[in-house]
């Protein structure tokens, strides 16, 4: 966090790395500037080269702090990929005043508590995420700050990550001249933050179509219960329309997003894309023959993240389903989720000027997840991943639920209280 109070959030893509800087104004979301720089560097979320992917962090930084007029000094880093694991975690402390008020202390260190885990060696910890709190005998609380009692347990959940992923992040981070304020999970606050409280409890997924990858979150009864990551995004949408048109990639990509649509039928028969071939001859290509390429490769996209869903064993996501990410820009797409999904589908991008793409979504949903919660506060008091002790061990929860596992009274309880608690802190 900056010392004037604003907060950067970084999210480094395959294609792109968005950066945008932004602050809370009377509890609303204020977009002070935003940069994005080409990515290179970077595959489904790990970075494979870091100095082209520090080359690209400073170029993003650069184009933010020109806007800013201020200079960026620390950033939130989105984290997502296969290599991300979500397990239950629990922590007990003891209540500290003499007069049995609980206070910020107590909770931090329930929290840090809950860190004390036997993790894999190659594993390190991202992130503690109460759901529920419980004093004494009671349970359920969502804020225990300001009770009385003598001993406090919280039930979450930890988000741990390759630490060989995450050290390559942060070395990136730093050589590129930042500080890093935390790590977050990018579709956990991406979710929290575009979806409503209400959505979030009748079950929504949300579908962020990347440039290699789509990553397909499900959110139910107050948490997120699933993730899924599609190998495939914006980058196979161009490579069908470098086939198609017998030209250079970056040709195929200016067709897609100049003149593309995800649905043929939309298109308008005088539009068309004039270019020249791999050969080196003029060529002309319709619009409704570059929509009908992008429409059988989104259909299919979409077929495949409905196979899974249906499997996950939420019973129907009456929220619907979200789209986000930079290929979820093509007109039309809302219509043909709509259609394949079989549920009500809206598209989201930040409403702010700079950021109204929704290839910002991620980076936005951080930027609001850290300042809306106290997130960024508390942060800072959570020991370091190093410090910790190492006990017991976690169990991967990304996975399928098996029947009846995913859903039981306790979780169930557990997850209507993580809702309130976003609920609260959010304000939505
Ligand atoms: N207007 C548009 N129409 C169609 N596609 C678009 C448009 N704008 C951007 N895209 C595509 O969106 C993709 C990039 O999206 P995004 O920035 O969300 O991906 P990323 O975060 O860099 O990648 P990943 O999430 O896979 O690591 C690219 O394939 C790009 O061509
Ligand atoms: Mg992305």
């Amino acid at each position: 966090m900056e010392a004037n109070g604003y907060v950067a959030a970084l999210d480094i893509g395959t294609s792109e790395i968005k950066l945008v800087v932004g602050e809370l104004l009377g509890g609303t979301l204020n977009i002070l500037a935003e940069g994005c720089a080409p990515s290179a560097g970077v595959k489904r979320g790990a970075v494979v080269d870091i100095d082209k992917t520090v080359q690209a962090i400073k170029q993003a930084v650069e184009h933010a702090e020109a806007a800013l007029g201020d200079q960026v000094r620390s950033v939130y880093v989105a984290i997502e990929g296969e290599h991300i694991q979500i397990a239950p975690c629990h922590g007990i402390a003891s209540v500290k005043r003499e007069d049995q008020e609980i206070t910020d202390a107590d909770v931090i260190e329930v929290i840090n508590s809950a860190q004390v885990m036997r993790l894999p060696d190659e594993m390190s910890v991202i992130d503690v995420i109460p759901s529920s709190f419980t004093v004494d005998q009671q349970t359920g609380v969502v804020d225990p700050r300001g009770m009385l009692g003598y001993r406090l347990e919280m039930h979450g959940k930890m988000v741990t990550g390759s630490k060989t992923i995450l050290h390559s992040i942060r070395r990136s981070i730093e050589r590129a001249g930042l500080k890093l304020d935390g790590f977050v999970l990018g579709n956990l606050a991406l979710g929290m933050s575009a979806a409503s409280v209400d959505e979030i409890d009748l079950g929504i997924g949300l579908i962020d179509i990347g440039h290699e990858k789509t990553t397909v979150s499900v959110f139910y009864r107050g948490d997120l219960v699933y993730s899924y990551i599609l190998p495939v995004g914006g980058d196979h949408m161009t490579r069908d329309l470098v086939y198609k048109l017998n030209c250079k990639y970056q040709d195929a990509k200016v067709a897609k997003e100049e003149y593309g649509l995800a649905l043929e039928e939309m298109a308008d028969a005088t539009e068309g894309f004039s270019f020249t071939n791999i050969n080196g001859e003029v060529a002309y290509e319709p619009q409704a023959e570059i929509s009908y390429v992008l429409e059988a490769r989104i259909e299919e996209m979409f077929t495949l993240v409905l196979n899974r869903v249906q499997k996950v064993g939420v019973p129907a996501l009456s929220g619907g389903y979200l789209l986000c990410g930079g290929a979820a820009a093509l007109p039309g797409i809302q219509e043909l989720a709509t259609r394949v999904m079989g549920q009500k589908t809206r598209l989201y991008q930040p409403s702010s000027i700079g950021v109204r793409h929704p290839k910002y979504a991620t980076a936005v949903g951080v930027l609001k997840y850290v300042l809306m919660s106290d997130h960024h506060v508390s942060k800072q008091n959570l020991e370091k991943p190093e410090e910790r002790e190492v006990v017991s061990s976690t169990t991967k929860t990304d996975r399928q639920p098996d029947a009846g596992d995913e859903y039981d009274s306790t979780e169930r309880e557990s997850k209507n209280g993580f809702g309130r608690l976003m609920e609260k802190l959010f304000g939505v």
